[in-house]
């Protein structure tokens, strides 16, 4: 495994496993064996509803807990001080633990200065190693760094994949010792993701998959990747990816597939704020229902 130091001195695993849509009756196999294959970075988040399966699988694993890397995040319906502090005290339960190494702010929208602070305060208490964000664009990144946080976040984790490849954004993260992650790497495997030309011919010269070629690449520009698969073979294939080196040229080749454009949605969009804002909403509803449910 090769490592980078954060903003704080902690040392986190470059390659991460995410188990984003995995159901929950899926999670505890899912994470048992991503650790069997040797993933020791574990990537979920209050919104996937499954860190109390997380934690089972922590639990279960005969691994020791210093070996592994946590990470959750904070949806926004948590996000103001004391609901950001509440839900973070609530995450810990669920995941079983009494530090988690890495909290981020999920999304850039509602309160998310209050909830920054809460994770200031956590993190000064020792109950989280590394605070940070996630899907923060360069100037919701700037602002959050220069107008009078405590901590600067150590992680900005953004959708970076060959197709939307944040070469800028990541300068932008750079100039302000904040490091970057990647979410969706392989894009979910849409536009064709894993038999695109570029990336199988390079793939060729090294005995390499596509989805290989795409993670060396990632980690060879210095970025934190989280991946997600199902199937142990492929979280195999995923973490088979320390013994080769991508050439300059390979590296300038994979430049040229970058759209800099979202494969999902853009944050920016009022259509995907408006988006997120009805989320909550239904979440709220769904919630009030289920509470109602228990009356019964
Ligand atoms: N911060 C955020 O807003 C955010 C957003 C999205 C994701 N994330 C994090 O990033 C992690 C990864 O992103 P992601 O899950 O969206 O997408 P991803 O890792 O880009 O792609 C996962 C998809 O690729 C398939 N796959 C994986 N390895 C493969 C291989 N070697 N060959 C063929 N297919 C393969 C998986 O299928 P199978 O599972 O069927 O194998 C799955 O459908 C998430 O799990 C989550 O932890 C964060």
């Amino acid at each position: 495994m090769e490592y980078v130091p954060l903003n704080n001195g902690i040392e986190m695993p470059k390659l991460g496993f995410g188990v984003y849509q995995i159901p929950q009756e899926e999670t505890k196999d899912a994470v048992l064996n991503a650790i069997d294959v040797g993933y020791r970075s574990i990537d979920t988040a209050q919104s996937y509803f499954n860190e109390k399966e997380v934690g089972q699988a922590i639990a279960e694993c005969n691994v020791a807990r210093e070996e592994l890397f946590i990470t959750t995040k904070v949806w926004i319906e948590n996000y103001g001080y004391d609901k950001c502090k509440a839900s973070v005290l609530e995450s810990l339960e669920k995941l079983g633990l009494d530090y988690i190494d890495l909290v981020l702010l999920h999304q850039p929208f509602a309160d998310y200065y209050g909830a920054y602070r809460a994770l200031e305060d956590l993190y000064e208490e020792g109950l989280i190693k590394a605070i940070g964000v996630s899907n923060f664009y360069p100037d919701r990144l700037t602002d959050m760094c220069l107008f009078g946080r405590k901590v600067i976040p150590a992680i900005n984790q953004v959708e970076t994949n060959p197709f939307n490849a944040q070469y800028e954004a990541q300068e932008n993260m750079k100039k302000h010792g904040v490091q970057i992650a990647a979410w969706a790497p392989f894009g979910e495997g849409m536009q064709g993701m894993f038999t695109n030309e570029t990336l199988v011919n390079i793939g060729k010269k090294y005995d390499k998959t596509a989805a290989q070629v795409i993670l060396r690449w990632l980690m060879q520009r210095d970025v934190v990747v989280l991946c997600k698969s199902t199937h142990k073979e492929r979280m195999a294939e995923n973490f088979d990816v320390f013994d080769f080196t991508l050439s300059d040229e390979d590296m300038d080749e994979i430049k040229t597939l970058d759209k800099s454009s979202s494969m999902f949605f853009d944050h920016a969009d009022p259509e995907m704020v408006e988006w997120f804002d009805e989320m909550v909403e239904v979440r709220k509803n769904q919630q009030r229902a289920d509470k109602e449910q228990k009356k019964w």
